[in-house]
């Protein structure tokens, strides 16, 4: 099922949360929503549920303005952020639930059967008889991804569904998800506010800010060509340097380090991946001194000072020897540049 939104309006009493958002999401598309707190991620994904109106424009399921499509016949499953299971109720009643009460009419052994599957898809089978406070918050999540999926639904939105739980149950669970949507091939929305998990988990970011599109693409397209610096950053670490743009060329501490087309001469916004950037004991380059240094696997994390006292984050191989106090120069490998404003 096509999700489109047109120009959706959403306003609450006087403060505009959702400012015009035009989107449209192909069917069997898993896209994910992307933005910080507060940019209105959520009240997309309810007015697109249509457990909140839009006061200006328009939700399409299809060809169907959604308007004219009450809550229960659009065929949405819903997963929230906090756990919403029923406490009381087992495993594999909390899945069952939406069946039970559902117009279409199922047999109980037709339910059993149903959230027997359902256990299996999510690899939960065997716990169907717990209570939800017996399994694990990851497991939890599960649940409520089968309880959402039990109805058959045309679309899928979840809302931050991993956002409570540690990051290496939070890295399975991506790619569980991926691995269940490419096999149901249900159109989804994805809200998170974590960059990395939008890029692992989407076939296309929408970076939303203050209630408006900043910027959507492939993950590729918005990691390679981020459209302004707010995307930029907020898609991952990024240094900002001190420079400026002669001759369609940006000049960091003497050396023209990247093409500026379209920049007009003068200062400019100038960032650097932490990979974009090294380390040498010779110039040319940013002079600076080693202020620490953070093994990670496989790479280390160098936080330095550059002699105009700004700091300057870089990344380079587990093996190279580097140490807190050494003396030296941050050379650019590239660097992308905005014009100001
Ligand atoms: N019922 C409401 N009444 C008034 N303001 C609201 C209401 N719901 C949301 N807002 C405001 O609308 C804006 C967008 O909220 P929303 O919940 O959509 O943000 P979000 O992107 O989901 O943020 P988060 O990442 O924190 O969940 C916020 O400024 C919020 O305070
Ligand atoms: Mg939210």
């Amino acid at each position: 099922m096509e999700i489109r939104l047109d120009n959706v309006v959403k306003t609450f009493d006087t403060f505009r949360a959702v400012h015009g958002v035009s989107l449209t999401v192909q069917s069997g598309e898993l896209i994910a929503l992307l933005g910080p707190s507060g940019s209105g991620k959520t009240t997309i994904l309810r007015m697109v549920a249509g457990l909140e109106y839009a006061d200006g424009g328009h939700i399409y399921f299809g060809d169907q303005d959604a308007t004219d499509i009450p809550v229960r016949d659009r065929g949405v499953g819903f997963v929230f952020q906090h756990y919403a299971l029923f406490p009381h109720m087992t495993v594999g009643e909390n899945i069952g639930f939406g069946m039970s009460v559902s117009k279409v009419k199922r047999s109980k052994a037709e339910i059993v059967a149903r959230v027997n599957q359902l256990l299996k898809l999510v690899r939960l089978e065997g716990l169907g008889d717990r209570f939800p406070a017996q399994i694990s918050g990851g497991q939890r999540q599960r649940v409520a991804l089968a309880r959402a999926l039990s109805v058959d639904p045309k679309v899928l939105l979840l809302d931050e569904p991993f956002g409570a739980l540690d990051a290496n149950v939070r890295h399975d669970l991506r790619r569980w998800l991926r691995e269940i949507h490419d096999e149901l091939g249900i159109t989804t929305i994805f809200v998170t506010h974590d960059q990395e998990e939008a890029l692992d988990l989407a076939d296309r970011v929408v970076i939303l800010k203050d209630g408006k599109i900043v910027q959507q693409g492939t993950p590729q397209e918005v990691c390679r060509d981020p459209k302004n610096a707010f995307v930029l950053k907020f898609l991952g670490d990024a240094n900002r340097l001190t420079g400026e743009v002669r001759d369609r060329q940006a000049h960091v501490a003497g050396v023209a380090v990247a093409a500026a087309e379209g920049v007009a001469d003068g200062p400019a916004e100038i960032y650097a991946r932490p990979r974009d950037l090294d380390w040498s004991a010779a110039g040319p380059g940013v002079p600076a001194s080693v202020a620490r240094v953070l093994d990670r696997p496989g790479e280390r994390r160098v936080i330095a000072t550059a002699s105009t006292g700004e700091p300057l984050e870089f990344d380079v191989d587990a093996e190279r020897d580097i140490f807190a106090g050494e003396q030296g120069f941050v050379t650019l490998r590239r660097a992308k540049v905005f014009a100001l404003g």
